[in-house]
C-alpha cells in the first residue's frame, strides 16, 4: 500500500512551536532510520511519539538534545538549530531540557544522590546545601525513600527504582523541556500510573513542553494533547488527542487496534 499520500496530508497550525523538526534524515552506515521527519512541539503541550520498535523514536529525542547530529535537516529548539549551533549555544539549550534516557542511564560509579545532582552542579552554581535539599525532595517526589536510595549506586537498584531516580534526575533542574523515553516501560501497573500522573502534575504546575516515547496506549491518551506516529522513517500521522482516537488512518488504527492484522507487516 501506498502510504506517500498519508503522509502528506499532515498540516501542523501552530505557529510558533517551542521545537520544530523540519525534515529530519539520518542514516546509520548504510541504515536510513529516518528518512523526512517534520515535527512540531507547541509550548506548554505534551506530545507522545507511537511507532514500531526500532523505528527510530529515540533517534528524535536524542536529535533534539543534540546528542545526535542529523545526516540532513533541522531541529529548532527555542528558535536554536541543535544541528548546527555551536558547542557553548548547545549548552545553553540543554539548560532547558530534562532528559529520561530509556535505560535510565546513570554514571555507574556515582551513587544516585550524586548521579541526580549532576545537572544541577553542570549547569548552576548552588551551595552543597542547596543541592541536596533539592536532590531528597526529586527523589521523594518520584516515589523513593530518598534516605536510602541516595546513598546506592546504580547497580544496586531495581529496574524500576532506577527510572524514578532517572526521573529525579530529568526534573531536577526544572526544565522547561522534558524528554521522556519510555518513563513506564517494565514497570507494575500502579508504578506506571503514579509515574504518568507525575508527568501530568509537572505538564500542569510547570507548564513544561514533554515530549513521550511510550508503547502504552493508556498513558498515552492520559498524557497527550498531541500524538504522532512515526512509520517506515517518517511522522505519518500527527493530532490531538480526540482527533488521533478517532483516525480512519489504517496503519494508526492498526496501532490502536494492537493487531498483526492491516497494513503494516513484516516483510519475510
Ligand atoms: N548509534 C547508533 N548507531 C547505529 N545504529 C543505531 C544507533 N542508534 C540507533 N541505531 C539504529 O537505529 C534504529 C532505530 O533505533 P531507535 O533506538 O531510535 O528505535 P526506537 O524506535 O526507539 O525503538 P524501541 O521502541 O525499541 O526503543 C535501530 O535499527 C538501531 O539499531
Ligand atoms: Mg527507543
Amino acid at each position: 500500500m501506498d502510504i506517500i499520500e498519508t503522509k502528506e496530508k499532515i498540516e501542523f497550525d501552530e505557529k510558533n512551536p517551542l521545537i520544530e523538526i523540519k525534515g529530519l534524515q539520518k542514516v546509520f552506515g548504510t541504515k536510513e532510520v529516518l528518512s523526512n521527519v517534520n515535527l512540531i512541539f507547541p509550548e506548554g503541550s505534551t506530545t507522545v511519539i507511537l511507532g514500531l520498535s526500532g523505528g527510530g523514536k529515540s533517534t528524535i529525542i536524542k536529535h533534539i538534545v543534540g546528542l545526535m547530529k542529523p545526516t540532513a535537516g533541522d531541529i529548532f529548539v527555542e528558535g536554536v538549530n541543535v544541528a548546527t549551533c555551536s558547542e557553548k549555544e548547545l549548552r545553553a539549550v540543554r539548560k532547558h531540557i530534562g532528559y529520561l534516557f530509556q535505560d535510565g542511564a546513570m554514571f555507574d560509579s556515582m551513587n544516585i544522590f550524586d548521579n541526580v545532582a549532576f545537572p544541577l552542579r553542570e549547569h548552576f552554581k548552588l551551595s552543597e546545601k542547596e543541592i541536596e535539599a533539592k536532590v531528597m525532595k526529586m527523589l521523594n517526589m518520584t516515589g523513593l525513600d530518598a534516605e536510602r536510595v541516595s546513598k546506592l549506586f546504580p547497580n544496586e537498584l531495581s529496574g524500576g527504582m532506577r527510572k524514578r531516580a532517572g526521573l529525579a534526575r530529568a526534573i531536577i533542574m526544572e526544565p522547561k523541556i522534558i524528554l521522556y523515553d519510555e518513563p513506564t516501560s517494565g514497570l507494575d501497573p500502579i508504578t506506571s500510573d503514579l509515574i504518568t500522573q507525575l508527568i501530568l502534575k509537572l505538564q500542569k504546575e510547570l507548564g513544561v513542553t514533554s515530549v513521550l516515547i511510550t508503547h502504552d496506549m493508556k498513558e498515552s491518551f492520559k498524557s497527550a494533547d498531541y500524538l504522532a506516529f512515526l512509520f517506515e522513517g517518517e511522522i505519518i500521522e500527527w493530532a490531538d488527542n480526540e482527533a488521533f482516537k478517532n483516525t480512519t488512518n489504517p496503519y494508526v488504527r492498526q496501532l490502536l487496534n494492537g493487531s498483526g492484522e492491516g497494513p503494516i507487516q513484516f516483510s519475510e
